[in-house]
Order: structure tokens, then C-alpha cells, then sequence
């Protein structure tokens, strides 16, 4: 399942015509209400200026949707202390600017602090221009004062239920498109707790669309086995590459694959300089891995923050990877990253198999 290249930034659902494209990005119409975002008037952009390029989409698995393989990780808006200060101003530009500048996947969680009200508040009136995901299996309310996350989870029918109508009331929409049961719970957990007939029960209500699993080891080759799961989000990026082969066994098995991680938390970008490292690694795993690698030799011109992203877009099994940032700037040039597309077959080959010897 190739990536196929679209003629227009367009919701997952429905193409815009790219001359209507053209006129909205130029300033010359603005078609409809944008809410309750501040200062979005029409502004004028030069055509000249204006960027024919656009993100290839796949299709997310049986779920049938056409989506960008750069979606938005909506967890860099949880806000402190367990995020990045942000003005909700500034999330609502950001939000906005995900829809505007083409992608059409927004991934969130109860357990993302004020993320869900935030897409709520500022994307209440484009719900028809992006697939929604969020998780369920979190606690309502807000984590004890102190606690790190994970937070803890209760995958019961009342949690998830309880946890799904504050997300819907969170996010202003009737339904979720997808429903995704977090941090990766055992099968026996899932079984004691129903909490499939929970999920197929709530799809039949018409409050979800698809059932998704965040999976990792050691229970993904159980999930992806238990044949129910129509997504499954999964960490993985150039240094992090302990579940390259499940993604492919979950895109075999007919589910989308949605990768988080996608650019190891940023870590190799300039502004980070490895001081942070990606979810689920020792500290300084892998920066060690990148240096032993000798990768970077391979780069010439590219940075190596576009190297990962298109590292992680190269995988043939990937439908997306939810790309998480508080940075308006970081996000228009990971979108300019993503439609350059995978890397170069050879410079992908010879990296994989540099970051193989450095990983074992
Ligand atoms: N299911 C789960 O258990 C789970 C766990 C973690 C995450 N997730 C989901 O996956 C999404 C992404 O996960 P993630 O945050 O772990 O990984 P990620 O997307 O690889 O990394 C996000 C980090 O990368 C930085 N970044 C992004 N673009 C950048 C750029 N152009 N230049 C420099 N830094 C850049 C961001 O910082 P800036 O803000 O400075 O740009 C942010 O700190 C989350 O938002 C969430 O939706 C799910």
C-alpha cells in the first residue's frame, strides 16, 4: 500500500478543489466560520508564494480513511507541569495551522491534560476536516499532584465509558473516529475487564467508529493476533526500532498503523542536542546508538531532524506518524519534510543497515 499523491490538501474524507485551495491560501476567500480562534482574518498571501506541494496520504487500514502520513500528536498541548508552557492563543493557531496546512489526523488523550479542550475550543466548527483519535483506559479527572506518567489505568466498561463521554464533551463532537485503548494493557487485563464488548458496544452506539490498540511489547503480537483492532499506534523512529517488524505484521493483518515517536521526541534536532531521548529508551540510549551508527556520515545536506522524520515515512507499512510539537514553526517545516516523502531507497538501505549494528 504505496503512498498516493493528492491533487489538493484534503479533509480525509472529501478532496477540495485546488483552485478553491489556491484562492483560500491566497487570502481571497474564507469560506467558512473559523470559531473562536482570534485574529484569523483573511490575510493576504501572494500567490507567488503559495506552495503546490502537498503530504501524500495512506489509507489507515480497514478503517478505509484516506489520511496524511504526517498526522499531529496533540500531546506537546497537555500544558505544564507535564508539558510545554503554552498560551491556549497560541494552541488555537497551532491547532488551526495543522488543519490549514494540509493534515488530517489528530491524535490526543484523556490523559494529554488540557489537549482534548484545547481541539475542542478551537477546531469546533472544521470537525469534518480530520480523523479524531483518542484513548481510553485513563482515569477522568486530573493525576495526582506528583505523579509521572503513566498515569494508572482502569480498562473496566464504567472507566471507559465514563473516560469516552468526558472526551466527547472535551472535544465538542458527538463521536470519536477512533478509540484507542492505552499503554498497552495484557489480553487477560482486556478479557477480565470486557473491555472489547465495552469498545464494540460503544461503536454499535454509534460514539466510535474504529477500535484501536497503543501497543507495545511484549503484548502487541497478541493484540495484532486477537484480530479486533482496526489501528494500532506504535512507537518507532531511526533509533527506536525494537517494533519495525510488528508494524509490518499489523498493516498485514489489515489494521492501520499510526507511529509515534516518529521523530524520537526531537532529540537529534539542533534546539534539543539529545537532551531529551525517545519514550521508552534508557536515558542516552539513543544518542549512543546514533553515534555508534556512524549514520551520520551518510547525511551530507540533510539535518538530522528531516533525516529521522523521513526515516520513519520510509517504513513500507506506515499509514502515518503522529508528529507531536508546541512549535508553529517546527510544524510547517516537519509538513515540508514529510512532502519531500521517504528517503532515497539507497541512502535508506545503507542507513538500516548502519543503525541495525549500532541497535543489537
Ligand atoms: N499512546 C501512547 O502511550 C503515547 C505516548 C507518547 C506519545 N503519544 C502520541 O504520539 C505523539 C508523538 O509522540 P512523542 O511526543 O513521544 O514523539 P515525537 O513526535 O517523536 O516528538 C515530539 C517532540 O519532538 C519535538 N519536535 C517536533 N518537531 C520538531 C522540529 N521540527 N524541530 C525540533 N523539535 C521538534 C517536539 O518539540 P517542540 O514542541 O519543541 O517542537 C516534541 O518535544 C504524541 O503527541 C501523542 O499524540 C502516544
Amino acid at each position: 500500500m504505496g503512498p498516493r499523491l493528492r491533487t489538493s490538501r484534503a479533509p480525509f474524507d472529501r478532496q477540495e478543489p485546488l483552485i478553491k485551495l489556491l484562492a483560500r491560501r491566497a487570502g481571497e476567500i474564507i469560506d467558512r466560520d473559523r470559531g473562536q480562534q482570534p485574529g484569523r482574518d483573511a490575510e493576504e498571501v501572494p500567490l507567488a508564494n503559495v506552495s503546490l506541494m502537498t503530504i501524500a496520504t495512506h489509507i489507515l487500514g480497514r478503517t478505509g480513511a484516506d489520511v496524511t502520513i504526517l498526522g499531529y500528536g496533540a500531546m506537546e498541548l497537555r500544558g505544564q507541569p507535564w508539558g510545554p508552557a503554552i498560551a491556549d492563543e497560541d494552541a488555537g493557531q497551532l491547532l488551526n495551522e495543522v488543519l490549514d496546512e494540509g493534515i488530517n489526523l489528530i491524535d490526543t488523550s484523556i490523559d494529554y491534560g488540557h489537549s482534548e479542550e484545547l481541539i475542542g475550543q478551537y477546531l469546533v466548527n472544521r470537525r469534518d476536516e480530520y480523523f479524531l483519535a483518542s484513548k481510553c483506559g485513563c482515569l477522568i479527572g486530573d493525576p495526582p499532584a506528583g505523579a509521572t506518567p503513566p498515569f494508572p489505568h482502569d480498562y473496566s466498561e464504567n472507566n471507559v465509558r465514563v473516560g469516552l463521554e468526558q472526551s466527547l464533551r472535551r472535544l465538542k463532537t458527538d463521536h470519536l473516529d477512533l478509540l484507542q485503548v492505552h499503554i498497552s494493557p495484557s489480553r487477560a487485563q482486556m478479557e477480565a475487564d470486557e473491555t472489547i464488548e465495552t469498545l464494540e458496544a460503544l461503536r454499535d452506539e454509534g460514539k466510535i467508529r474504529f477500535l484501536g490498540m497503543s501497543g507495545t511489547l511484549p503484548h502487541l503480537p497478541d493484540h495484532i493476533a486477537m484480530d479486533v483492532f482496526d489501528v494500532f499506534q506504535i512507537p518507532y523512529s531511526a533509533i527506536q526500532r525494537e517494533h519495525e517488524d510488528l508494524i509490518t505484521e499489523a498493516l498485514a493483518a489489515g489494521a492501520g498503523t499510526l507511529i509515534r515517536g516518529g521523530v524520537a521526541r526531537g532529540a537529534p534536532a539542533e534546539d534539543k542536542g539529545w537532551r531529551q531521548g525517545p519514550l521508552g529508551l534508557a536515558e542516552g540510549e539513543g544518542q549512543r546508538r546514533w553515534e555508534l551508527s556512524g549514520v551520520e556520515h551518510l547525511l551530507g545536506e540533510m539535518s538530522r531532524h528531516e533525516f529521522v522524520l523521513r526515516f520513519t515515512l520510509s517504513h513500507p507499512a506506515l499509514s502515518s506518524t503522529i508528529v507531536g510539537t508546541s512549535d508553529i514553526d517546527h510544524l510547517r517545516s516537519n509538513v515540508a519534510i514529510a512532502e519531500k516523502g521517504p528517503l532515497p531507497a539507497d541512502l535508506y538501505r545503507e542507513a538500516k543497515r548502519r543503525l541495525e549494528v549500532a541497535s543489537s
